[in-house]
C-alpha cells in the first residue's frame, strides 16, 4: 500500500512564516457614529461633494464594526497567522485628546481577544489616516503639537492593549499623507501646498519617534513604521535620467527611511527643498534623535515601481492594474526588499501591504474568479522568496486586503480584497484568490 505523498510547495517559506492579510479602520469598520466615536478628517472629506467617486463614504463600509466576529471566523478559515489592522484614533479620543473612550477601547479588546482565541497574531497600526477632525481644526499635521497628541494617544493604547498586541506600527505611509493629502490634494485633508506638505512629513516622523519612545517607557512590544516604498528606475540610459531617478528616490524612499534608520534627512532632498523651506525651518534640535530611536521591525508596502525620465517626469514600462498609478512589476518587490537590507542593515522586515484591484463580479455559479489576483500574488511572493533566499530577514507577508473596502478617493469602485463584499447585503464570498491563499498558507509556500 502506498502512502499519500504530502504536497510540497516548490518555493517553501521558513517555518513559522507570518502569512497574513491587512485592513484599516476607516476602510472597513463603518459604524462611524457608534459608541462615542468622534469625527475624523475622512468623514469630513468624503462628505464633501466631488471629493470621493460616486459620493461614497465610510459610514457603512464593510460593516466590520458589527460583523467582526464573522470576519474573525473567516480569517481562521483562511488559516491566517497574522492580521494587520488599524485602530481608529477618533474611537479612542473623539476630540483627539484627553481620557480614552472606554467603548472604543472595548471594541479593539474584543477584536484582539477574538484573534488570540483563533491563534492569529495581531499587528496593530496606530494611525492609518483617520485623524480626529478636532485636531485638524487645530492645524492637523502642520502643527507640531499634533505629534505630541499622537504620542499621548499611542501611550494610551500601549497601556490599554499592550498585553494583547505584540507588534505596533506607528504611522501608515507618511508619504501618502504628504503627497495625496497635501500635494495633489485628492486625499483628506485635500490641501495643495508643497511648503505645508514637507513640514507635515517632518511632523509625521516626529510623531513616529515619540511613539517609539512612549512604548519603551511603557512596556514590552515591538514597534516600527509602515512605509510604502517605490523602487525608482531611470526611464532610459542617459546620465540625466539616472540623476533624476536618484532625486526622485530621495523624495519617495530616503526621505522616510533615512531619518528613522540613520538619524539624518537625505542631503539632496533637503537641498532641493531649500534652507528656508518650512520643513527645514521646522526641524528642532533633538528631533532626529527622537525620530531615529531604534525600531524593532520595518513594515514595507510595495505596489509599484516608478520610472523617471531625464526631465524628472515619469514613464510607464509595464501594464497597469485598475489603479492607474500601479504598474505591475513583481521584480520591484525583490529590488526594494534587497535594497533596504543592503543600505540599512539586517533589520527585520514585514511586508504589510501588497495587492491589486481587479474587476471582480459574482458569476452565475456564485463564485468570484479573480485569476489576475492569484497571478499577481504568486509572482510577488516568488520575488519576496528570492529576497529571503538572498538574505533579507523577511518575517511575514500581508495581502492588501482581507476584504473589499472603501478605497479612499476611489470609493467602492475598486475591489482589492481576497474576500468579495456584496455591499447591498454585506455578504462575504471567498474569491478564487482566497481559496488559493489558503493552500499557500497550508503548504507554507507556492
Ligand atoms: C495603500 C494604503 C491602503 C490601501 C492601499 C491600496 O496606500 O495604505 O489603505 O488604500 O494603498
Amino acid at each position: 500500500m502506498s502512502m499519500p505523498t504530502p504536497r510540497r510547495a516548490p518555493l517553501r517559506f521558513p517555518a513559522g512564516f507570518g502569512w497574513g492579510a491587512s485592513t484599516s479602520a476607516y476602510q472597513i469598520e463603518g459604524a462611524t457614529k457608534d459608541d462615542g466615536r468622534g469625527e475624523s478628517i475622512w468623514d469630513t472629506f468624503s462628505r464633501t461633494p466631488g471629493r470621493v467617486r460616486n459620493g461614497d463614504t465610510g459610514d457603512v463600509a464593510a460593516d466590520h464594526y458589527h460583523r467582526y466576529r464573522d470576519d474573525l471566523d473567516l480569517m481562521r478559515d483562511l488559516g491566517l497567522r497574522s492580521y494587520r489592522f488599524s485602530i481608529a484614533w477618533p474611537r479612542i479620543q473623539p476630540d483627539g485628546t484627553g481620557a480614552p473612550n472606554q467603548r472604543g477601547l472595548d471594541f479593539y479588546r474584543r477584536l484582539l481577544d477574538g484573534l488570540h482565541e483563533r491563534g492569529i497574531t495581531p499587528m496593530a497600526t496606530l494611525f492609518h489616516w483617520d485623524l480626529p477632525q478636532a485636531l485638524q481644526d487645530a492645524g492637523g499635521w502642520e502643527s507640531r503639537d499634533t505629534a505630541y497628541r499622537f504620542a499621548e494617544y499611542a501611550e494610551t493604547m500601549f497601556r490599554a492593549l499592550g498585553d494583547r498586541v505584540p507588534t505596533w506600527l506607528t504611522v501608515n505611509e507618511p508619504k501618502t499623507v504628504v503627497q495625496n493629502g497635501y500635494l495633489s490634494g485628492h486625499h483628506a485633508p485635500g490641501r495643495q501646498d508643497p511648503e505645508a506638505a514637507y513640514l507635515v512629513a517632518h511632523h509625521l516622523q516626529l510623531a513616529h519617534g515619540l511613539a517609539v519612545r512612549a512604548l519603551r517607557a511603557t512596556g514590552p512590544g515591538r514597534i516600527g513604521p509602515a512605509l510604502n516604498l517605490h523602487p525608482c528606475y531611470p526611464a532610459d540610459d542617459s546620465p540625466e535620467a539616472a540623476a533624476a531617478a536618484r532625486l526622485y528616490d530621495g523624495y519617495e524612499n530616503r526621505l522616510y527611511l533615512d531619518p528613522v534608520l540613520t538619524g539624518r534627512y537625505p542631503h539632496d532632498v533637503l537641498a532641493d527643498l531649500g534652507a528656508q523651506s518650512r520643513m527645514v525651518q521646522g526641524i528642532a534640535d533633538g528631533d532626529l534623535e527622537v525620530i531615529s530611536a531604534p525600531i524593532d521591525i520595518l513594515a514595507v508596502q510595495y505596489y509599484t515601481p516608478i520610472y523617471v525620465t531625464a526631465q524628472g517626469g515619469t514613464a510607464r514600462r509595464h501594464p497597469t492594474s485598475e489603479a492607474e498609478w500601479q504598474q505591475i512589476h513583481p521584480e520591484g518587490m525583490y529590488d526594494i526588499l534587497t535594497r533596504v537590507t543592503r543600505d540599512y542593515g539586517p533589520i527585520p522586515i514585514t511586508v504589510t501591504e501588497n495587492g491589486l484591484p481587479t474587476p471582480d463580479t459574482v458569476g452565475t455559479d456564485g463564485t468570484v474568479d479573480d485569476a489576475g489576483r492569484v497571478a499577481f500574488l504568486r509572482d510577488h511572493l516568488a520575488a519576496a522568496h528570492r529576497a529571503l533566499t538572498d538574505g533579507v530577514p523577511l518575517e511575514s507577508f500581508h495581502v492588501w486586503s482581507l476584504l473589499d473596502n472603501f478605497e479612499w478617493a476611489e470609493g467602492y469602485d475598486q475591489r482589492w480584497g481576497l474576500v468579495y463584499v456584496d455591499y447591498a447585503t454585506q455578504r462575504r464570498i471567498l474569491k478564487r484568490s482566497a481559496h488559493w491563499y489558503r493552500t499557500v498558507i497550508a503548504d507554507n509556500g507556492i
